[in-house]
C-alpha cells in the first residue's frame, strides 16, 4: 500500500555546464533590477562574482558583491546580510557559493520583503514571499539550492529557518562552477551529498519519488566522487557529482535527514569547542548510524550496499544490509577522511554528552526509522569513537 505524499522543490532548476549564463535572464524575469550577490572571499577571489556581475549587466541588472559569508554561519552574520540587503536598496538576491552563502542569501531575500531578523522568523515564521532569489552552488554537496531550510549557528546550537517559501525562484546548477574546488572540499562536500541521499532514503518521510532520486544520487556518488577527488578537471566526474548533489538536495528538501546529521551536530556543538567542515563531521558517524538503523530497514540497507558497489548476490538479506556501512567506510578511506572520533580530538569522556546531544535534535530523531534512545546513542558513539563497527569488532 502506498502512503499519500506531497513533493516540493525549487520553482525551476537549470542543470548543466554553462547554465550560469542564464542567471541574468532568470532574475530579470522575476523583476530584478538591482541584485545583491552573496558570496565568500574565496569564491570572489576565484573571479566568479565578477563574471556573474557581467552576466547580470547584460540583462540590465545592477549588482553589488557582499562577500562576508563564512562557513557554519552564525545568526549574527545572517542578520548582517539582512541589514546590508535592506540598506543597499536591492530588490533581488543571488547566492553564490556553498551551503553557507546560499543559506545567508535566503535570509537576505526574506529580509527584503519581511520585517524583523532571523531568530524572530525561526520562532514566529514570516508571511511574505521572498524577493527574487537565484541560488548557484559552487560545491557539489550541500543541496541548499533546492532545500527549504537555512541553517545558522547560535552560541548553543544550530538552528534552522524552515519554510516552503525558502525555495528559490531558480536553482542554477552549473558543474563548471565546481571545477576550482580543492580535493579536500570535493571530499567534504561530496560525502555530505551521499549522507543526504542515505539519510533521506532512511527517513520515515521518504516517498517513492525521493527513494528513486536517493538511489540514483548514491549510484552517482559511488561512480564519480573518487574521480572528482583525484582529478578536479574531470568534467564528467564534476557533472556526475553536481547531479548527485542536486538529487540528494531534492531528497533532503522532502524526506529530510535522520540522526546522521544529528550525530554530526552532536560533536560540533559549540560547547564541545570542536569545529569541523559539515560533511566531514556528519560522515564520521554515518557508518554507525547505518549500522544502528539497518535492522529497522533490512531491505533498504541491502539496496544501499548494492548501489554502493558491494556484491550482495546470494547473501542473506540481513548480511547484505550490514555491508552498507562497510561500503561507506571504504569511501571514507579512499577520500582520506577520518574514520573515528578518536582521530578528530573527541575525548572518550565526552561520549555521554554526545549521546544526549543527539536527543536535542527531536526532529531528526522523529524521522529516524529506529527509535532513538540515549542507551542506543551511547553504544553508537562508543563504536564511532573506536572507528569499528560491531561486525568488525566481532571479527577480532
Ligand atoms: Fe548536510
Amino acid at each position: 500500500m502506498f502512503r499519500n505524499f506531497t513533493f516540493r522543490t525549487a520553482n525551476k532548476i537549470s542543470f548543466g555546464t554553462g547554465t550560469i549564463n542564464e542567471v541574468g535572464a532568470e532574475l530579470k524575469a522575476g523583476g530584478a533590477t538591482n541584485t545583491m550577490i552573496v558570496t565568500d572571499k574565496t569564491i570572489r577571489g576565484a573571479g566568479w562574482a565578477e563574471k556573474i556581475q557581467a552576466i547580470l549587466k547584460a540583462s540590465d541588472i545592477q549588482s553589488t558583491v557582499w562577500d562576508k559569508a563564512e562557513s557554519e554561519p552564525s545568526v549574527e552574520i545572517g542578520d548582517k546580510a539582512v541589514d546590508a540587503a535592506r540598506s543597499g536598496g536591492f530588490d533581488s538576491v543571488l547566492g553564490l557559493g556553498g551551503g553557507s552563502a546560499m543559506d545567508i542569501a535566503k535570509a537576505a531575500a526574506v529580509g527584503l520583503t519581511n520585517e524583523g531578523h532571523i531568530m524572530g522568523w525561526i520562532r514566529g515564521g514570516f508571511s511574505k514571499p521572498l524577493a527574487p532569489l537565484a541560488l548557484c552552488p559552487t560545491t557539489a554537496g550541500t543541496g541548499s539550492e533546492v532545500s527549504d531550510t537555512a541553517v545558522f549557528a547560535t552560541p548553543d546550537l544550530k538552528v534552522g529557518l524552515v519554510s516552503s517559501m525558502l525555495y528559490p525562484r531558480v536553482a542554477i546548477v552549473d558543474p563548471g562552477l565546481t571545477v576550482s574546488m580543492p580535493a579536500s572540499v570535493t571530499a567534504n562536500t561530496g560525502i555530505d551529498a551521499l549522507c543526504h541521499a542515505i539519510e533521506g532514503y532512511q527517513s520515515v518521510q521518504a516517498n517513492p519519488m525521493t527513494d528513486a532520486m536517493a538511489l540514483e544520487s548514491m549510484r552517482l556518488v559511488n561512480q564519480y566522487l573518487r574521480a572528482a577527488y583525484c582529478n578536479g578537471r574531470d568534467m564528467e566526474a564534476r557533472e556526475g557529482m553536481a547531479l548527485a548533489s542536486l538529487l540528494a538536495g531534492i531528497v533532503m528538501g522532502n524526506a529530510d535527514t535522520t540522526i546522521g546529521h544529528a550525530c554530526g551536530y552532536a560533536f560540533v556543538y559549540p560547547a564541545t569547542k570542536l569545529h569541523y567542515p559539515h560533511g566531514y563531521a556528519i560522515a564520521i558517524t554515518l557508518p554507525y548510524v547505518m549500522e544502528y538503523n539497518a535492522i529497522a530497514q533490512i531491505e533498504k540497507h541491502a539496496t544501499i550496499a548494492e548501489v554502493l558497489g558491494e556484491e550482495i548476490e546470494g547473501l542473506p538479506l540481513r548480511d547484505a544490509a550490514f555491508m552498507a556501512p562497510l561500503a561507506f567506510k571504504k569511501l571514507l578511506q579512499d577520500l582520506r577522511l577520518p574514520m573515528s572520533l578518536r582521530e578528530v580530538d573527541v575525548e572518550k569522556d565526552m561520549i555521554p554528552m554526545l549521546a544526549r546531544n543527539v536527543l536535542k535534535s527531536p526532529n531528526h530523531c522523529r524521522r529516524n526509522p529506529r527509535e532513538v534512545t540515549e542507551e542506543g546513542m551511547l553504544e553508537l558513539f562508543q563504536h564511532a569513537f573506536e572507528g569499528k563497527l560491531a561486525c568488525e569488532q566481532e571479527e577480532e
